[in-house]
């Protein structure tokens, strides 16, 4: 009897919300002996590329670079300006505010959390009442998480800006746009936002490894208060370095910054407003499809307003917890990888879809015919044309 084979031979597709697929540019860039860290190219070609890094960010403020994940940056930014015993508030819409309010925490900062839930953006009333009752100004920031990957929620930062100037109170707005940035529209200053802390594994399309901190004068002004700041997360030398290896605080992350090099030249050939577009487009038609396969009942997107939604992840659900059947199909007979449910109760039916970084029409349409397939194959009930809303959207 012939087997029924496995289509998962091919060029793989790892469509998970972090680490995005990798440019062909990147990879090539950083294929290449290590290069002298004490002369040359590699030092030559830092300011252009902390000028860069900065226009990502929509900032003229400082950058610190580290060779860190996103969990990294989160202690980075803290340390830099919340010493123990101080109060930050942390406004949860998914896993991630959680993890870093826990990383306040671990650095002896009071939390105050208010919890959303894994469905719901910021209720900023809630936020005001909290920060009206904050009477001796005790929070001394605001832990922003601008898209929470686990959720795909995208939080509005410039209404929790206006709100805390309407209230006139002085915490510092730190927004992680680990998820958001070089995906959807991120504007540090013109947002008023005082710490940004990204990494460089998603919108940046290189290996995971290296993390950014921008930090403006408010911010700095914190910094220079503080009894102390442990040294490895100090930003000040790495973003004012008189020389090479402060940028790092030792050993530079050579093939990271040739790769980061080459994806910087990739957005801004691109330009951002345009990244912007491509995202909320593809999105779009994501949603389309989504949407019209939820009226089988069997599939939801976890988050119902259009408006709150990131454009760089979908968080999905299927009931019955056959979210993990349908990975699995994927990935196993496909060679189409997506992400799995984060921080949600029921994990075997969540699943995730990232569309971020190095992402285009045919890769979007492959992946949504990737999960018609499978859901084809596991009989699951959904509504009809998904394809078809998904095409409309990409042609129009
Ligand atoms: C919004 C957000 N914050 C923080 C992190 C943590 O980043 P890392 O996994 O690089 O430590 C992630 C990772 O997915 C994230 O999506």
């Amino acid at each position: 009897m012939t087997q029924t084979p496995a289509l998962s031979q091919g060029r793989t597709y790892l469509a998970i919300p972090g680490p995005s697929v990798m440019p062909d540019a990147v990879l090539q860039a950083m294929h290449r002996p290590s290069p002298n860290i004490y002369d040359g190219a590699l030092i030559d070609m830092m300011p252009d590329l902390t000028r860069d890094l900065r226009r990502v960010a929509r900032t003229g403020h400082d950058v610190a670079i580290y060779i860190a994940n996103g969990h990294g940056t989160w202690e980075a930014a803290l340390s830099n300006v919340i010493a123990p015993g101080e109060t930050v508030l942390a406004p949860a819409s998914g896993r991630f505010t959680h993890g870093w309010a826990e990383m306040a925490e671990g650095i002896g900062a009071k939390v105050q959390l208010i919890d959303f839930g894994t469905s719901s953006a910021w209720d900023l009333d809630r936020i005001a009442d909290a920060l009206r009752a904050d009477k001796g100004q005790q929070i001394k920031a605001v832990l922003a998480v601008h898209v929470d990957t686990s959720s795909s929620i995208r939080n509005d930062i410039p209404a929790l800006r206006k709100l805390l100037n309407d209230l006139d109170h002085p915490a510092l707005l730190m927004a992680d746009c680990i998820a958001s940035l070089g995906c959807d529209r991120f504007e540090m200053d013109e947002w008023g936002v005082d710490v940004t802390v990204t990494a460089c594994q998603k919108g940046l399309m290189t290996p995971a490894g290296t993390g950014f901190v921008f930090f403006n004068d408010k911010a700095q002004a914190k910094r220079a208060a503080m009894p102390r700041v442990s040294r490895y997360w100090d930003w000040q030398p790495r973003a004012n370095p008189d020389l090479f290896y402060q940028y790092f605080d030792g050993t530079a992350p050579t093939h990271h910054l040739y790769g980061l090099r080459a994806a910087l030249d990739l957005i801004h050939a691109e330009g951002i407003e345009q990244v912007w577009a491509r995202h909320e487009r593809l999105a779009t038609a994501i949603w389309a499809a989504c949407e019209t396969w939820a009226e089988g009942g069997a599939l939801h997107l976890n988050v119902a307003d259009r408006a709150r939604r990131s454009h760089a992840v979908t968080a999905l659900r299927l009931t019955g917890g056959r979210g993990t059947a349908l990975r699995a199909f994927t990935e196993h007979q496909l060679g189409l990888t997506l992400g799995i449910g984060l921080g949600m109760e029921d994990y075997d039916s969540c699943f995730r879809l990232g569309h971020m970084g190095h992402v285009n029409g045919q890769m979007v349409m492959a992946m949504l015919g990737g999960m018609e397939t499978a859901m084809t194959a596991l009989d699951i009930p959904r509504g009809k044309g998904a394809l078809e809303a998904a095409a409309a959207v990409l042609a129009a």
